[in-house]
């Protein structure tokens, strides 16, 4: 089965490259790998997981694989964190988040705090705030080894043997997809600034923090590991009494890459359990990501409300939330945040537009929804007698007077008399379902 190849924006703009198998439709895994590995660690278990009628998503950490080396040179556990953060907020739903090593301890600094409106569930393989001493620094020794890049795609082989030898030897003519060559030396794709950068002493803060997790959570561990031992697992045992343990037999610290089967098989059965295929539900009470998500069932097409400030300068944001509400008088709504930045100008503002985009608009309704981005600059638009701006060539703009505004919980419900409106009947709407653009069928 094929991987599709996706992108995601990580914290500070760091494009994080990812891979995905199966349907989008269905429940998402996301799979974070550990340092110095990269998304394609996880090729097996994301057929696995597709075949088992899961959405599963493996993404580049920052600085590994094709994901971009961040300028800065920031690899601390915030910033794995945020990117995790980032791409949680990017899925189409709550995932299962299964992370490797420092993937996993990531994962742990993402979602300790409310966690369980992000996530479904938590596997952590082979990771721990607490690890031992001599198998991490022996560990450590090896990849700063690595790091300086090897004479020959044997030498390669040899030391991703000596560094997993439960693991079958890596074919050194399959290794040269997955390597980089410089200056007639062969290199793996990670940045070898993470060494300095990731810092364990500050991964020591999470230990605080594993006994506050709600979602439900399966700490796995390899029984002939040397950076989680025993030692470590039974502290794991005190502090998280309702978690599920897991030792894999025959497996070091790369569980899913030295014992593949047993990994597949124990993750897809906690999943099975815990974080089930069944429809999901929302009662009053529970988190408000669900309920989004039960809201993002009804499809809608998208809109940029635009509007000008005080000062004189437009004003837009993208919104899903438009709706007809009366042809005589003629009204339509729309809601808007309390947290939008554009929220006061529309509030103190006589006038208001709906653009309703058509299919080949997706880049305004993305600019429109990003914060701080310079959105009118890169779109074209145009003012109309009263003054609105307007997004040019729309699929439909109407121009409306502020009519009445009513409190919406969380945002403000506009509503607008509708004043002129143009539209082209030829055009496709951009459309929004679950989360993500879509685009008419015609059965
Ligand atoms: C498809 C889509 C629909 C959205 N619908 C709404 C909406 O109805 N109301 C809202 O306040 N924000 C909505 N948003 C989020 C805003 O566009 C986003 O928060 C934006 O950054 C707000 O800009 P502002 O803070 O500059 O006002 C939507 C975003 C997308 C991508």
């Amino acid at each position: 089965m094929a991987a599709a190849a996706l992108t995601f924006e990580g914290f500070g703009g760091v494009a994080l490259a990812a891979d995905a198998w199966g349907s989008p439709d269905d429940p998402t895994v996301l799979l974070l790998h550990g340092g110095g590995q990269t998304r394609r660690s996880w090729r097996q278990a994301g057929q696995a997981l597709a075949a088992a009628g899961r959405y599963a998503v493996a993404v580049d950490l920052r600085g590994h694989g094709d994901s971009d080396w961040p300028a800065d040179g920031r690899y601390d556990l915030t910033a794995f964190a945020k990117d995790l953060r980032a791409v949680l907020a990017q899925l189409p739903t709550r995932p299962a988040v299964v992370g490797a090593s420092i993937g996993g301890l990531a994962a742990l600094a993402a979602l300790t705090d409310g966690g369980e409106s992000l996530a479904s569930a938590l596997v952590l393989i082979d990771a721990a705030p607490w690890v031992d001493t001599a198998g991490s620094q022996r560990l450590a020794g090896l990849m700063r080894r690595h790091a300086e890049g090897f004479a020959s795609l044997d030498e390669a082989a040899a030391a991703a043997s000596e560094l997993s030898p439960r693991r079958r030897p890596a074919d050194p003519q399959t290794l040269r997809a997955q390597m980089r060559c410089e200056g007639g030396r062969y290199y793996w794709r990670w940045d070898p600034r993470f060494l300095t950068g990731f810092d364990m002493a500050s991964v020591a803060d999470l230990e605080a923090s594993v006994g506050a997790l709600k979602l439900p959570t399966l700490v796995m561990h390899g029984q002939a590991s040397t950076v989680v031992t025993e030692t470590e697992m039974a502290r794991f045992h005190t502090l998280m009494p309702t978690a599920e343990f897991a030792e894999v037999e025959g497996a070091g610290h790369l569980v899913a890459a030295e014992q593949a089967d047993a990994f597949n098989a124990l993750l897809l059965e906690f999943l099975e359990r815990r974080a089930p295929r069944a429809p999901l539900v929302f009662d009053e009470g529970s988190d408000p990501r669900t309920l989004r998500d039960a809201l993002g069932s009804f499809a809608t097409g998208v809109v940029v409300i635009t509007a000008r400030d005080a000062a004189g300068a437009p004003v837009g944001l993208t919104a899903n939330s438009f709706t007809s509400v009366s042809l005589d008088p003629p009204l339509i709504l729309f809601c808007v945040a309390k947290t939008a930045g554009s929220l006061a100008a529309l509030e103190q503002s006589r006038a208001f537009a709906v653009n309703v985009l058509h299919i080949g608009q997706q880049p305004a309704s993305a600019l429109f929804s990003k914060p701080g981005a310079d959105r009118f600059s890169a779109t074209p638009w145009e003012a109309w007698d009263s003054g609105t701006p307007i997004l040019t060539n729309s699929l439909a703009s109407i121009d409306c007077d502020a009519h009445a505004r009513h409190d919406g919980g969380d945002h403000v419900i506009f509503i607008g008399r509708v004043r002129h409106a143009r539209f082209e009947p030829r055009r496709d709407p951009l459309l929004y379902f679950r989360g993500r653009y879509r685009r008419l069928h015609f059965a």
